[in-house]
């Protein structure tokens, strides 16, 4: 008769910023590590955050996570490459005027696209103007060669990408970046979704380094609720 409510955990969209102590921002800094030492024979540089579906937290979990790899002296730049539903500018609350779509359209400079340390030791570009053909725009020789730009400066790209099973951007930027990470919302997406986006994301180039779980239920998923997304404790 009942409605079981299902609360969602208590996440702040720039954790590991607002609060350095909590449970969760202390699973950025083990993802963090994860991602940096997994890989053994590649150089993890360019990493990009995707998921089956939309609103599995791709873009919180990107913006925390590049924010704990300059907290560990990597020099980083965060890319929103989410043109099709851009919202990292507003984690940053920036504007959205200039970014990679025009960018790599040539419409404007990289020095121009830049937004220089929106947090101490992090860049951004923003998704820029919403383009008709996103997928072209990202699959250009011009997007590679701004990625090979950008290589030369930064230690760490990490690009906030759509999600995987709803359109091929993902995979066009999982076959230039060197590793992917699968968010996973923990209480809402179907397995069958996870098996298909993993198998997508396993037939490019970029090696697959894992599944991030996020907002799960402590009550219901046991053990693995604490890998991310646990209600703060401190
Ligand atoms: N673990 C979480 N607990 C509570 N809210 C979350 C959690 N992860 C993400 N959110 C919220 O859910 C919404 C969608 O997250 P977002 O990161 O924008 O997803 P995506 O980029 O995959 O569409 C945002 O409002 C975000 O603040
Ligand atoms: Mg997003």
């Amino acid at each position: 008769m009942f409605k079981k409510k299902t609360r969602r955990n208590n996440i702040n969209q720039l954790e590991i910023v607002n609060r350095p102590k909590s449970v969760i921002s202390e699973q950025f800094r083990t993802l963090r590590t994860n991602v940096l030492f997994t890989s053994s024979d590649v150089h993890m540089k360019k990493i990009i955050v995707t998921s089956s579906e939309p609103s599995e937290g791709k873009s919180t979990i990107s913006a925390n996570l590049a924010i704990s790899f300059t907290q560990a002296g990597y020099k980083t730049i965060l890319i929103d490459a989410d043109m099709r539903k851009p919202t990292q500018h507003k984690v940053f609350e920036m504007m959205n005027v200039k970014g990679l779509s025009n960018l790599v359209a040539g419409q404007v400079q990289l020095v121009d696209a830049i937004n220089k340390e929106v947090q101490p030791g992090l860049d951004f570009i923003s998704a820029g103007p919403i383009p008709p053909n996103p997928a072209e725009i990202l699959g250009s020789t011009a997007m590679t060669k701004l990625l090979e730009e950008l290589e030369t400066v930064y230690d760490i790209i990490v690009l906030d990408t759509p999600p995987v099973l709803a359109v091929a951007d993902s995979q066009i930027l999982g076959n230039m970046a060197d590793g992917s990470l699968l968010v996973v919302n923990g209480r809402k997406t179907h397995r069958d979704k996870v098996i298909d986006a993993k198998a997508q994301l396993e037939k490019c180039t970029a090696k697959l380094l894992g599944v991030v779980l996020n907002d799960l239920n402590k009550k219901d998923d046991g053990e693995y609720y604490y890998y991310y997304g646990e209600k703060e404790k401190n």
